[in-house]
C-alpha cells in the first residue's frame, strides 16, 4: 500500500493557490491514502480546510490533531466537532477516536493526538512559554502548576486510548503504524539534528505515550511498531528498540511538503 505522509502542514498560513499546489504535489505521488500527523490548521478553519484537502487529494485521509488545531478554540469542543463531522464524511478519519484501521492483512493503523506532557526536561525552570497557553481556551488564565496538571492529563488521555487500541491491534496484526503529533520520546525530539534541550522538552515530548509504547514493544517482541510524529518541525528517525521505530517529520510554516512516501506491506 502506497501512502503519503505529511506533518505540521499549517494550511491556514497558505492562500488557496498555495494549498492547491501542495495538494497536487500529494496527488502526483499517486497515493492510496494520506497520513497527516497534526497541526493541520487552527480551530476556526480546521473543518473547512480538512474538507478542501480531502476533496483535492481524492483518497482517504487519516489524521490526528496537533496543538495548533485547537488555537482559538477549546480542546474538547474541537475534538468532538471533528469526530462527529468525520462520521458524516467518507474517507476522513480522525484516528484519536476511530479505533483500529486495517491497512493490509498484516498492518494496522492507530493514532492519538498526544501532548507535550511536561514530564521530560525541566518544566519548572524552563523560560519557554508556548502560544498554546494564550490561544487555547483550556489554558487561559491558569497558573503554572495548573497548566502542568493539564499537560499531564492530556498526555495520559492519549496513552490510555492507545493502550486499548494497541492491545487489540497486537492480538491480530504483526505490524502497527501509530500516528501521533508529539514525539513520544525525548530522543525523537529532533531540533537541527540534535535532541531538544531541557527548556523545550517539557513541551516537545509526550512521555506518557512513550512509556506505553516501550512497555508494549517489550511485551510483544515479535511485533513491529512504527510511530510517525511531528510537532518539533525538525526531522529524524530513531530506533528505540529492535521492534520500535519513531520517525519525526520536518515542517516549515507556509511551505507544507510530502515528508515521505511509505510502502506498507
Ligand atoms: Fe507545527
Ligand atoms: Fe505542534
Amino acid at each position: 500500500m502506497r501512502v503519503v505522509w505529511a506533518t505540521d502542514i499549517h494550511l491556514n498560513f497558505l492562500r488557496p493557490q498555495g494549498r492547491a499546489v501542495f495538494f497536487s504535489s500529494i496527488h502526483d505521488c499517486r497515493p492510496e491514502a494520506v497520513f497527516v500527523t497534526g497541526d493541520i490548521a487552527e480551530a476556526p478553519c480546521l473543518l473547512d480546510l480538512l474538507h478542501e484537502m480531502r476533496q483535492a487529494i481524492n483518497v482517504p485521509l487519516y489524521f490526528v490533531l496537533g496543538n495548533h488545531d485547537f488555537y482559538h478554540g477549546s480542546i474538547e469542543t474541537v475534538r468532538r466537532g471533528i469526530q462527529d463531522w468525520c462520521q458524516t464524511q467518507s474517507g476522513l478519519t480522525y484516528l484519536s477516536f476511530s479505533g483500529l484501521i486495517e491497512l493490509t492483512p498484516k498492518t494496522v493503523l492507530i493514532g492519538a493526538d498526544g501532548w507535550g506532557d511536561g514530564r521530560y526536561g525541566d518544566y519548572h525552570q524552563s523560560p519557554v512559554k508556548l502560544s498554546d497557553q494564550e490561544l487555547i481556551r483550556d489554558f487561559q488564565g491558569l497558573n503554572r502548576d495548573v497548566v502542568l496538571a493539564k499537560l499531564q492529563a492530556l498526555g495520559d488521555e492519549s496513552a490510555i486510548y492507545l493502550r486499548e487500541a494497541l492491545t487489540k491491534a497486537l492480538e491480530s496484526y504483526k505490524r502497527v503504524m501509530c500516528l501521533t503529533h508529539v514525539p513520544p520520546f525525548k530522543e525523537a525530539c529532533w531540533y537541527q539534528g540534535k535532541m531538544g534541550n531541557d527548556d523545550w522538552l517539557p513541551y516537545f515530548a509526550c512521555k506518557a505515550v512513550g512509556d506505553l509504547l516501550l512497555e508494549t514493544a517489550q511485551k510483544y517482541p515479535q511485533c513491529e511498531m512504527t510511530v510517525l510524529c511531528g510537532h518539533t518541525h525538525h526531522a529524524g528517525t530513531i530506533q528505540i528498540l529492535p521492534n520500535l521505530y519513531v520517525k519525526t517529520g520536518s515542517a516549515e510554516y507556509g511551505q507544507p511538503h510530502v515528508e515521505e512516501i511509505l510502502a506498507i506491506e
